[in-house]
């Protein structure tokens, strides 16, 4: 389960795709799930497969916060427990559990820790940008074509900029491209901070890596913030899912929402076809590629991925 991508939080869904009576496929990392609300609406995920005859869960209904198979009707609880076999009054249920795994609620959305047992001591790292009550938060959701390390890489890449967005977010770099610009990487406790400076000035702007999968951009404008904030999930080999949010403590009236996903839809159209078109889908290691130095926040990634998750992995409990 979680090949590659094990032990970590991550992001899986806005929660307000998330209701109290439907619950909710989704696939990280090659592994199915289905997220549901308990009686209290705390999300909750279990392994999308009954432990009964191995049907979809989600495809079943939330009764009284537990859900319910669509099959035979037994129903489980958040910690997977079976708490109801229809005509099996009798039946001992404790060995009759579906696998569950760590989810929470944050910053509007819906995390889960790709592992099973008891929740992580830590809770999801996110940017305090996202979780100001006097922020506006809006969001979008894409899918790719590509294996998310090459999103993840892409959003970390500051180089690309007045190429692929030179009449967006790039069009400021274009002037630029003669001089030479330094990459700066602040390692922090979460990940890292890049900033680039021009001539030993530190420039305005800077982006951050959170591990394991998100980034927040954070886009000068005076007297206010307004910060972008992009996690690359992995679905399968080749598809990765994309949940970008805006967060701003200005213009907060939800009317301006759509403005604001525009943006944010226009700038990752803009990527999209490049990055889907590199070849092999998975980064390589930092050693396989031609690098320069405007390359070293994208090459820290790559160790990163490669030292502390790829080859990770979280083996099924036996039943
Ligand atoms: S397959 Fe789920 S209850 Fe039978
Ligand atoms: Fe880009």
């Amino acid at each position: 389960m979680f090949q590659d991508f094990a032990q970590v939080w991550t992001p899986v869904a806005f929660s307000s795709r998330l209701g109290r009576t439907r619950p909710l496929r989704i696939e990280v990392a090659g592994t199915a799930l289905v997220l549901f609300r308990d009686a209290h609406g705390a999300p909750a995920a279990l392994l999308d497969r009954c432990p009964h005859r191995g049907v979809a869960l989600s495809l079943g209904t939330v009764v009284d916060g537990c859900l319910q198979c669509p099959f035979h009707g037994w129903r489980f609880a958040r910690s997977g427990q079976c708490v109801e076999v229809p005509w099996n009054p009798d039946v001992r249920r404790e060995r009759l559990a579906a696998l569950a795994v760590p989810a929470a609620e944050l910053a509007g959305q819906i995390w889960i820790h790709t592992s099973t047992g008891d929740p992580p001591p830590q809770p999801p790292s996110v940017h305090e940008a996202l979780l100001g009550t006097r922020t506006r938060i809006s969001g979008i959701e894409m899918t790719w074509n590509t294996h998310w390390t090459r999103a993840m890489e892409n959003m970390l890449d500051w180089p690309h900029l007045p190429f692929v967005h030179r009449r967006t977010i790039g069009k400021d770099l274009v002037a630029l491209l003669g001089e030479r610009l330094e990459t700066l990487i602040e390692p922090q406790e979460w990940g890292w901070r890049v900033r680039t400076a021009l001539h030993g000035q530190v420039r305005p702007g800077m982006l951050d890596f959170r591990r394991p999968n998100q980034m927040n951009l954070h886009i000068p404008v005076p007297g206010r913030e307004l910060t972008l904030a992009v996690a690359c999930i992995p679905v399968a080999e080749r598809r990765t899912k994309l949940l970008l949010s805006a967060a701003r403590n200005f213009a907060r009236s939800p009317l301006l929402d759509g403005l604001f996903n525009r943006a944010n839809r226009r700038i990752a159209g803009e990527d999209r076809a490049i990055v889907e078109s590199s070849e092999p889908p998975e980064i390589p290691p930092a050693r396989a590629d031609r690098s320069v130095p405007t390359d070293r926040a994208t090459l820290r990634f790559r160790h990163y991925y490669f030292s502390a998750l790829k080859g990770s992995t979280c083996a099924a409990p036996p039943t």
